[in-house]
């Protein structure tokens, strides 16, 4: 009974410097507006609504690509290389989908992936009023985020 007291305080303790940490980390960064040049995007990506309507878009890659360095780097990786970031590697979401044989649960899957990507991006990450991330609910268009979605899923692994 003791140890387990104590065991539980451990993790407690360790779990609220953890907290700090984070806290720490993530007031040091600032939301950034990424500047992108979106018109050469399809109307169609102007909705929050999933499946990713510019996946496999290459010009949304690029500008997904240049977006995602100015505003995502910083806490998930240059170049969304996030194997040694503070911040989960983006590049492994939806990544089991592409296992799917079947078509329509394939493209369910990653419409599922895609939805919290969405959701994730726009309210951000908070736990215990924390923020682990910040939202960016008003500062990036539906076009941006798409194209930050295309890119994460297509960057080198
Ligand atoms: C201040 C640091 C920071 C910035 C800047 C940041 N993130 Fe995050 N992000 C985090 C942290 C930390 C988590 C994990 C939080 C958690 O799960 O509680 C996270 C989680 C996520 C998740 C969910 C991933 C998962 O597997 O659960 C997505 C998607 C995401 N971020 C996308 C982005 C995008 C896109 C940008 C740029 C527009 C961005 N983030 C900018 C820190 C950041």
């Amino acid at each position: 009974m003791k140890t387990q007291l104590r065991k539980s305080l451990l993790t407690t303790i360790a779990t609220l410097a953890a907290s700090l940490l984070t806290l720490h980390a993530a007031q040091a960064y600032e939301v950034v507006k990424p500047l992108v040049d979106t018109a050469s995007l399809p109307a169609s990506a102007k909705t929050w609504d999933e499946p990713n309507p510019l996946r496999s878009n290459k010009d949304a890659a690029v500008i997904g690509r240049s977006a995602f360095n100015q505003a995502c780097a910083q806490c998930h990786g240059a170049d969304a290389n996030g194997s040694r970031s503070p911040a989960p590697d983006l590049r492994r979401m939806g990544l089991g989908c592409r296992r799917i044989q079947d078509e329509a649960l394939r493209t369910r899957c990653m419409g599922d992936a895609d939805a919290f990507f969405v959701k994730s991006v726009r309210y951000g990450k908070q736990k215990f009023g924390i923020v682990h991330m910040p939202p960016w609910e008003g500062v990036l268009t539906p076009e941006v985020v798409w194209s930050i979605r295309s890119f994460v899923e297509t960057a080198p692994k």
